[in-house]
């Protein structure tokens, strides 16, 4: 049975679905599964100008903080971000800033990993959010576990090989069934690939 950490960032809850669903799809496999947001770093007065950032900080306040132990305990590990200007949120690279003791003694390495996210247009950013994640995938020696186009449920989810995505027009938890059960199937997969891994 492989152990899967599923760490994300959410402002209004769509990379949060996504994660729920990617948690769900590695449990489904047998997993043992840790699901951890990171710490929320940006202002008050910030997270108060929108009331769904406020409303999702509040509802997911039972969710545990993602500590670098995490990754560290995990065969294999979900990133999950909502897309800021193309690329993963400041809130996340915060996280990922705190692995360099890790990856300095290899502890990331040799797990398998896979990312998701949420951007608000289909085509502003998504899969340049996900291959940014895949860069630091790279970095720590991970084996990068995308879906690509394994199954047909991807290609009703708009056909995103790199990993699940949704575009949510700007609106709060939007992610569709079918977007969703991309990301059940991925976490799916990853969670068999992993356990193959350390096999
Ligand atoms: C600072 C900032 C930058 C953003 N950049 C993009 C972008 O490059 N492309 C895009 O389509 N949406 C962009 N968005 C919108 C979010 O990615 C989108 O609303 C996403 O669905 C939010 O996910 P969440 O609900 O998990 O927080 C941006 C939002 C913010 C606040």
């Amino acid at each position: 049975m492989a152990k899967i950490a599923v760490v994300y960032y959410s402002s209004t809850g769509n990379t949060h679905q996504l994660a729920q669903a990617v948690a769900e799809g590695a449990e489904e496999a047998g997993a043992e599964v840790r699901l951890r947001r990171v710490a929320e770093t940006a202002p008050d007065a910030a997270i108060d100008s929108n009331p769904a950032w406020r409303a999702h900080l509040d509802a997911v306040a039972d969710v545990q903080i993602a500590a670098p132990e995490d990754l560290e305990w995990a065969d294999g590990y979900a990133l999950g971000t909502p897309t800021r200007f193309g690329t993963p949120s400041a809130q996340l690279k915060s996280y990922l800033d705190t692995l360099g003791g890790l990856w300095a003694t290899g502890k990331l390495a040799n797990r398998g990993a896979t990312a998701f996210t949420s951007a608000q247009n289909t085509h502003g950013g998504n899969e340049s959010t996900i291959l940014t994640l895949f860069n630091v995938f790279s970095h720590f020696g991970a084996v990068i576990v995308p879906p690509g186009y394994t199954d047909p449920l991807l290609f009703d989810a708009g056909g995103n090989p790199y990993g699940a995505s949704v575009a949510s027009g700007g609106d709060a938890n939007a992610a569709s069934d079918k977007v969703l059960a991309a990301a059940r199937y991925q976490g799916r997969r990853l969670a068999e690939i992993s356990a193959k891994l350390v096999a």
